[in-house]
């Protein structure tokens, strides 16, 4: 009894330290810069390796995927783990290439909070408004850091507009910027009115950071009497303006805390890792279908989000991520598989520190840890500990933006065509769809990111010894119909519509603009349309 209450407190406090979160931004923005100056303070790369660190974790990480070493370019996300001031803090990083792929979107799931970067010369761009959706979703903390503030950037009072107009959600700047570029003097911090004064230091990586108080001579003499004066407006504007911050709506998702700096320069980074710590929570509870399931629970959970595969290509094996949502888990335990209805160990748990893949003797809930997988997992499965059967909710199925139709060179190989597409569908890479009532000899594939379509073609050539000729659509937006009882053929729909299925039998349409989209809301008011599916 008193051994099993002693376990209990052991995994409350092990679980109260964590913080698992993923960071969002447009490519270019700063996002992996960031990261190594975060592993910096964590302990995890030493200073003078930084920059090699970062290529040596995007190599090893590559290594895994022959067409991500072909194409110098990371597909895929990856987990790393470090320690600061007491807290175990879980990155999960996501690819940063144009090329996204779903991946990038299912990580967000995994996370219990986000960090934006902005890159203050552009403000909001593409690539963080669809990531921002994803967190929205889920009502997670979203912080912002606007970097590279030592370079020219446009008006803070204008980029707070744009987050607030371009993602709706409120502001609130925890730290306001002196100048940028050339001029860029440092932050003044709103809750102990102090700056936090830079200065350039000859191009090096590592800045000077004085603390000045807002009325002392020398900061009066740092930024001459135009500066100071303007820094003294902005600070009684400030006052005036903007949302006050408030911890429960930040951690509802509802107010993004702002924090201006540079991650090239090491400028404003450690206390934005302090205060995110402060911010954000240790991990949340998730819902199953039992009802909710606490982090604290003694039942070890955790549920698939990602599924790698071909790290070894002469074993078609794969390595499962899975997030750990409660409890502790203990390498060689044996488990449950809820999907899979059958009692399981994991194989070769592992866990990323900072660049280095290690073998996991134990984990907590907040915890993400690669196992390998002989085929038996999809996204979204449940592992529990034996005894217990809930499923955590589905993870959703994101809108594929491109869409190619795709066959088989040689009819003589649809076995291998039907498999190897299914397969690689069930780890989520592609999403696969059918015209109604057609069969498998030709099927409509939809991707988040066109470089899905070579990393298909690659592996079923590679791996199914299938050789395929693919067409391009013209297809850009999907929509799950919502209302099963509706007749689909039936459906009142612009020329360019096009209606599918999923190999479950929903049914959907493909639009090429959005202009469509309205069209058969506007002609069929009783269709419900969605824009994200759910896998279980
Ligand atoms: P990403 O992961 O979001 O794609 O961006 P990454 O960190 O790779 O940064 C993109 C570019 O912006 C890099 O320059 C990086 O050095 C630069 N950068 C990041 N933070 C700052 C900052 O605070 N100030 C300034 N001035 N630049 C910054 P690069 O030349 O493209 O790459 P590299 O050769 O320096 O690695």
């Amino acid at each position: 009894m008193l051994v099993r209450a002693l376990a209990l407190v052991n995994i409350k406090n092990e679980i109260e330290k964590r913080r698992t979160f993923a960071i969002i931004s447009h490519p270019d923005a700063g996002k992996t810069t960031l990261t190594e100056k975060l592993l910096l303070y964590g302990g995890a790369i030493n200073l003078a390796g930084s920059v090699k660190g970062k290529r040596t974790a995007k190599h090893a990480v590559s290594d895994w995927m022959e067409i991500e070493k072909q194409r110098g370019i990371s597909v895929t996300s990856s987990v790393m783990q470090f320690k600061y001031d007491g807290y175990c803090v879980n990155i999960l990083d996501t690819p940063g290439h144009q090329d996204f792929s779903e991946d990038t979107y299912r990580t967000l799931m995994a996370a219990d909070s986000a960090v934006m970067v902005i890159d203050a010369a552009k403000g909001v761009e593409k690539q963080t408004v669809k990531l921002f959706k994803v967190c929205v979703m889920r009502n997670i903390p979203i912080i912002t850091f606007i970097n590279k503030m030592d370079r020219e950037a446009k008006d803070p009072f204008e980029l707070l507009e744009e987050i607030e107009n371009v993602l709706g959600i409120n502001t609130c700047p925890v730290n306001w910027p002196i100048g940028s570029g050339n001029d860029f003097k440092g932050v003044f911090d709103m809750a102990t009115q102090n700056v936090l004064a830079y200065t350039a230091n000859n191009g090096q990586k590592e800045v000077l950071q004085d603390i000045l108080p807002l009325d002392s001579d020398e900061l009066k003499e740092r930024l001459g009497p135009y500066m100071m004066q303007d820094l003294m407006d902005n600070v009684e504007l400030l006052e005036g303006a903007g949302d006050e911050f408030d911890l429960s709506r930040v951690r509802e998702g509802k107010l993004t805390p702002v924090f201006f700096g540079s991650a090239l320069n090491n400028f404003g980074v450690e206390p934005f890792l302090k205060s995110f710590l402060e911010f954000t929570t240790p991990p949340l509870a998730r819902e199953s279908d039992e009802g909710i399931i606490e982090p604290s629970s003694d039942v070890m959970s955790a549920f698939v989000f990602k599924i790698q595969a071909n790290m070894n290509k002469m074993h078609r094996d794969r390595i499962a991520f899975m997030r750990i949502c409660s409890g502790r888990f203990e390498k060689d335990m044996e488990l449950y598989h809820v999907q899979g209805g059958r009692k399981i160990k994991l194989l070769q748990p592992q866990q990323m520190m900072a660049s280095e893949r290690e073998m996991v003797e134990e984990a907590y809930a907040g915890d993400i840890i690669g196992i390998f997988d002989p085929g038996v997992f999809s996204i979204g499965d449940t592992i529990c500990s034996v005894g217990s059967k809930f499923k955590f909710k589905g993870i959703p199925t994101f809108a594929p933006e491109h869409f190619a139709l795709v066959r088989q060179k040689d009819t003589m190989k649809r076995k291998q065509f039907i498999k190897g597409i299914n397969q690689i569908a069930q780890e989520g890479a592609i999403q696969i769809f059918q015209e109604l009532d057609a069969g498998m000899e030709e099927v409509i594939v939809g991707v988040v990111g066109v470089l899905q379509f070579d990393v298909l073609k690659h592996r079923l050539e590679g791996e199914y010894n299938c050789d395929i000729i693919m067409t391009s659509l013209p297809y850009q937006y999907i929509r799950w119909i919502t209302n099963e009882e509706i007749d689909v053929k039936h459906l009142d729909l612009a020329s360019d519509t096009k209606r599918i299925q999923d190999l479950k039998g929903n049914k959907l349409l493909l639009f090429t603009s959005e202009w469509s989209i309205g069209w058969a809301l506007e002609h069929n008011k009783e269709l419900m349309l969605q824009e994200f599916g759910t896998n279980n």
